[in-house]
């Protein structure tokens, strides 16, 4: 039943109808508590409540999956716009961002445009950019641009999923580039022809890159609210003398909040990943189907009042 949950709402977060609608009605049934709002004073508010309890932040400027040029270029300029804010604010955060919300679906040359005006205000504001992985299909020509945008830019890091095959070739491959990388299970619906069916592989696979990232002396962002990964991380970290420097946990806002205080608590760095905007349709639909649970607060949001 839970796989078929998780399907459908893999299904359902792809539809560009129910996209186009949710930019129009704004934040519904309960997506509120994934997302910290429409606007980029609604996500400063949101930082400074973080920032305050201790922990740094990504700002995620939320976009996915658009085919058009003009929105490509409007997606450019809000996150630029969160770049500025984060800067004239003072504030403890990164900034993320999805290759298909740069243009990716359109063209490439579109998208290294679009990078380039937003990675040079960011260098100029000394805030890191974080591109975020989308779904295989996307994956080869993300990395691509990513070894790209890398050779010209130091503020950039990128994702990696250990549900894929290909990962930990992948991460071999990036080494020469000493890249800054937040790594993952993966949470979109894939094949099994690219990607492990089950969840015990995902998770082996995940030590098993965060392993090799860190022993190669790279700065790895370990992003799970999964107890067996981060006690794997600590474990792993104490036994090979890895500094606190070179490693930070991540968690979603609005998931396992107690979580993230106890492990600031404990010391560790902590990053949350904050989105924000209109476009937050495809991002709440993947956190329902991450876990049967919230599908039971959303019915609770839309019925039980
Ligand atoms: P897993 O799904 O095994 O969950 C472990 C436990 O965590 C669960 O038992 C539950 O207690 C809790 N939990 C997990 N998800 C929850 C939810 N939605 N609500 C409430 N509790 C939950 N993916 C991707 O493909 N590309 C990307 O760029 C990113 N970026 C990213 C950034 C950050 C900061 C995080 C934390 C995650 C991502 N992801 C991502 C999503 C990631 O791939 C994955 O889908 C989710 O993190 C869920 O997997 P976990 O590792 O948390 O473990």
């Amino acid at each position: 039943m839970e796989k078929v949950m998780r399907n459908f709402f893999l299904f359902l977060s792809k539809n560009r109808f129910f996209t186009k609608l949710a930019k129009k009605y704004g934040l519904r049934f309960g997506a509120g508590k994934f997302v910290a709002g429409v606007s980029v004073p609604d996500a400063v508010r949101t930082i400074r409540i973080l920032n305050d309890q201790g922990m740094a932040v990504t700002i995620d400027h939320l976009g996915e999956f658009i085919d058009s040029e003009a929105e490509a270029r409007e997606a450019a300029e809000g996150c630029i716009a969160a770049i500025e804010a984060i800067a004239e604010y003072h504030l403890d955060s990164q900034l993320s961002l999805k290759l298909t919300s740069m243009g990716l679906d359109i063209s490439e040359s579109l998208v290294m445009e679009n990078m380039r005006k937003i990675l040079g205000a960011a260098e100029k504001n000394d805030v890191f950019v974080t591109i975020d992985m989308e779904d295989y299909e996307r994956c080869g020509r993300t990395l691509k641009i990513f070894k790209q945008l890398r050779e010209e830019y130091d503020h950039i890091g990128t994702v990696l999923q250990s549900y894929l095959y290909r990962t930990v070739e992948d991460i071999e491959s990036l080494d020469e580039y000493s890249p800054n990388l937040r790594l993952v299970k993966g949470a979109y619906k894939e094949s099994a022809k690219v990607a492990f069916p089950d969840k015990k592989d995902v998770d082996d696979n995940l030590k098993k890159i965060i392993r090799i990232h860190l022993m190669n002396g790279h700065y790895t962002a370990v992003a799970t609210h999964d107890d067996e990964m981060i006690e794997y991380t600590k474990k792993l970290v104490e036994d090979e003398g890895i500094s606190k420097d070179q490693f930070e946990f991540q968690m979603l806002y609005g998931i396992r909040v107690e979580r993230q205080k106890e492990l600031v608590e404990e010391g560790y760095k902590m990053r949350v990943y904050v989105p924000y905007g209109n476009d937050w349709y495809g991002y709440f639909m993947r956190r329902l189907a991450e876990r049967p649970a919230n599908v039971a607060f959303v019915l609770k949001g839309v019925f039980g009042r």
